[in-house]
């Protein structure tokens, strides 16, 4: 199996794309410490899929508990060979209107914890000759409306994959990132049915992506079939951003001939 034996730590194991990771690594014969806030849905992913998953509760927006919780992984696994930093929030609303308290707490879950935990997990990863994949996301290339302290976070994030992937290059450590467009998972749940139909207008494949969709690209990078690759940021977004934004004139025209 492609990941036999492999050690990993995935944050934001829980729940959508998180969980799918967790799911695929497991089923190509790695062993997970699965991070996660949420106890309820950890333990059912435990449950699901056996001794292979360790799950650790961690609050990621409270900085004195990532370097513990890395720590408490590596020393159950016995060592690291991949660390996926996957837990993500966001926040809506425009600079006016936001709280520092609500800034900071998107900056500590989405960038401070990628920070804290890469400089916990490094050493282990340089034994071993790992790799550090991170879910960016589109919304860190380019804005959104509304979306000051996520658009930051994940530009940051993108930033701080780059320069790991130089810095630790010498020391046989890939870094890479994932980001994804529109994905169904919980993040995206709480949307209404108009806020779908409106991400779906935008995106050429018409539809969401499935979180093992994006999964398995994260797992690509993370393989050693990817041993090459660092520093690199991989859009899965179903064509979103390959598009300018403007309207579909053929389509257009062809609509207004046949109204004619
Ligand atoms: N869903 C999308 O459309 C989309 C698009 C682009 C990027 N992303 C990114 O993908 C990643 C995964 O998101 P998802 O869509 O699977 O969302 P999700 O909500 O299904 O999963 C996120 C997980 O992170 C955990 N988490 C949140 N805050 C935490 C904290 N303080 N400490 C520990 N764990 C915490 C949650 O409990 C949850 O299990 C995120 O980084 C997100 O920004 C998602």
């Amino acid at each position: 199996m492609e990941m036999n034996g492999k050690l990993a730590i995935i944050t934001g194991a829980a729940s959508g794309i998180g969980a799918a990771l967790t799911r695929i690594f497991v089923a190509r014969g790695a062993r997970v410490a699965a991070a996660d806030l949420d106890a309820g849905k950890l333990a059912a992913l435990a449950a699901e899929l056996g001794s292979d998953v360790l799950p650790i509760q961690v609050d990621l927006a409270e900085s004195s508990q990532v370097e513990p919780m890395v720590a408490a992984a590596i020393a159950k696994l016995g060592g690291l060979d991949i660390l996926i930093n996957n837990a993500g929030v966001g926040s809506l609303a425009r600079v006016t209107e936001l709280s520092f308290e609500e800034w900071r707490r998107v900056m500590a879950i989405d960038l401070d914890a990628v920070f804290l935990g890469s400089r916990a997990a490094l050493p282990a990863l340089i034994e071993r000759k790992g790799n550090i994949v991170c879910t960016a996301s589109i919304s860190g290339i380019a804005s959104d409306y509304g979306f000051p302290a996520y658009n930051s976070a994940k530009a940051g994030l993108l930033g701080l994959v780059r320069n790991l992937a130089i810095d630790y290059a010498r020391n046989g450590v890939r870094v890479n990132a994932v980001s994804p467009g529109y994905t169904a998972t919980p993040l995206t749940s709480p949307s209404s049915e108009a806020v779908k139909d409106a991400f779906l207008a935008a995106i050429p494949m018409h539809r969401a992506a499935a979180p093992v969709e994006i999964a398995e690209v994260i797992a690509f990078l993370a393989s050693d079939r990817a041993s090459y690759v660092t520093g690199q940021n991989y859009i899965v977004d179903g064509g979103m951003t390959a598009h300018t934004g403007q309207p579909d004139v053929l389509a257009m025209r062809r609509a207004a001939r046949r109204n004619s």
